[in-house]
């Protein structure tokens, strides 16, 4: 048997350890899988599959010490990974053995964290760019700002955690040119320390102060107790500055009507309906609506639902990936035309025949 038989052998037997070690965290049983990936890595250590499983492993036993003598190694080769085809060819991907581009974005998450808990915030904050680099979306920006301000309360003190936010920010300037809200924000600035966090109980009364400030008429701000109180408020997020509530988004459920009689019925898809959306008048035109829409699709998305329609201006929300309802074949029973946009949460969940957007009945457009 010649060595690249043996090789295949390897890998083969490698990836069988991995499903079982997949199987076996399903069923709960936690140390034998983590064997198993400990097992795979030592058969492949040049997978970077196995690599993240088994930095994975030694994670959750709590042993943060040995995850990064597994990922560091790889940094510089991933690096430049994205750069222009050319200027280091030691970067592309397709050359790399480990495979999949895919796996990139989750080596990158990894050792961000790992290298914020062994206390490298600069090396932390190079890894969150190459995320955003490899992911350029604003869900994504929100991810990496939630966990530099997370990560700047805890470690305030530290020597080096102006350095790492100034490298973050400086970088997330040169990915993103042209929103201005990440033009504006500083290393001093407060708005590092706003968190996106989901409503809390006994939290309502405020929520429906800044709608009503943000739409005088109480509609808005009504809409939200009496979805609250249905059970539709299928999401509800703040914006927490300072201990402060500066902003909220609501989403609610939509449904699609079939277009025409004799066309499949798409009623079974079900999407999201954003709305209302207020952030407190002082703190205006530096990002945070934009943060709190950006958190809402991120969260919309992992927990499953297809789609999020709203009524509003694309200027503002073409940004996250929204575009006309009308270029999906939707159409809006209120008639706001040009003024109700969509989006795919997961590709190609809006049917390919179109529909009638159905918003909550309580929503009261
Ligand atoms: C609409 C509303 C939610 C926007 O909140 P916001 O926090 O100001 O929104 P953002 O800061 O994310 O974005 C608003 C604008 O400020 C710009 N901006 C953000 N940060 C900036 C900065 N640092 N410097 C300059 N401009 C900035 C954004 O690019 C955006 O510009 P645009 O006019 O090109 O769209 C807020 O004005 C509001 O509550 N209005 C009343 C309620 C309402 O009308 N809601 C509408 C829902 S559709």
């Amino acid at each position: 048997m010649d060595l690249t038989d043996s090789q295949g052998q390897a890998d083969r037997r490698a990836d069988q350890l991995r499903r079982k070690g997949k199987d076996l965290l399903v069923q709960g049983q936690s140390e034998p899988a983590f064997a198993c990936f400990d097992e795979a890595f030592a058969l492949a250590p040049e997978r970077l599959i196995h690599r993240l499983n088994a930095a994975a492993a030694h994670r959750a036993r709590g042993r943060a010490e040995a995850v990064l003598p597994l990922l560091r190694p790889l940094a510089p080769r991933f690096r430049s990974s994205l750069q222009p085809a050319g200027s280091d060819p030691s970067g592309d991907p397709s050359s790399d053995p480990s495979g999949d581009p895919a796996l990139l974005p989750v080596f990158w998450r990894h050792l961000a964290d790992a290298e914020s808990q062994a206390g490298e915030p600069c090396d932390a904050a190079r890894c969150w760019l190459e995320l955003v680099r490899l992911e350029p979306s604003a869900e994504r920006i929100e991810d990496v700002l939630q966990a530099l301000g997370g990560w700047l309360d805890q470690r305030r003190h530290h020597r080096q955690w102006p350095d790492a936010a100034d490298l973050l920010l400086n970088g997330l300037r040169d990915l993103q040119p042209h929103q201005p809200w990440i033009q504006g924000l500083q290393p001093d600035s407060p708005l590092l320390r706003l968190r996106i966090r989901p409503e809390r109980h006994g939290e309502a009364p405020l929520i429906h102060a800044l709608h009503r400030q943000g739409f005088p008429d109480r509609r808005d701000a009504r809409q939200v107790d009496v979805l609250r109180a249905a059970g539709q408020l299928s999401l509800s997020l703040v914006a927490e500055l300072e201990g402060e509530l500066v902003g909220h988004v609501a989403f609610s459920p939509a449904s699609l009507l079939p277009p025409a009689p004799g066309v499949p019925d798409p009623c079974g898809i079900q999407g999201l309906a954003l709305a209302p959306l207020s952030v407190r008048e002082p703190l205006r035109r530096q990002g945070i609506a934009s943060r709190l829409v950006a958190a809402g699709l991120a969260a919309a998305r992992d927990r499953g639902w297809a789609w999020v329609v709203l009524i509003g201006g694309l200027h503002f929300y073409g940004r996250f990936g929204f575009g006309p309802a009308s270029a999906f074949g939707l159409r809006d029973a209120y008639g706001f035309g040009e003024e109700c946009l969509a989006m795919e949460l997961q590709p190609g969940s809006l049917p390919p025949g179109g529909g009638l957007v159905r918003y909550s009945p309580l929503l009261g457009l």
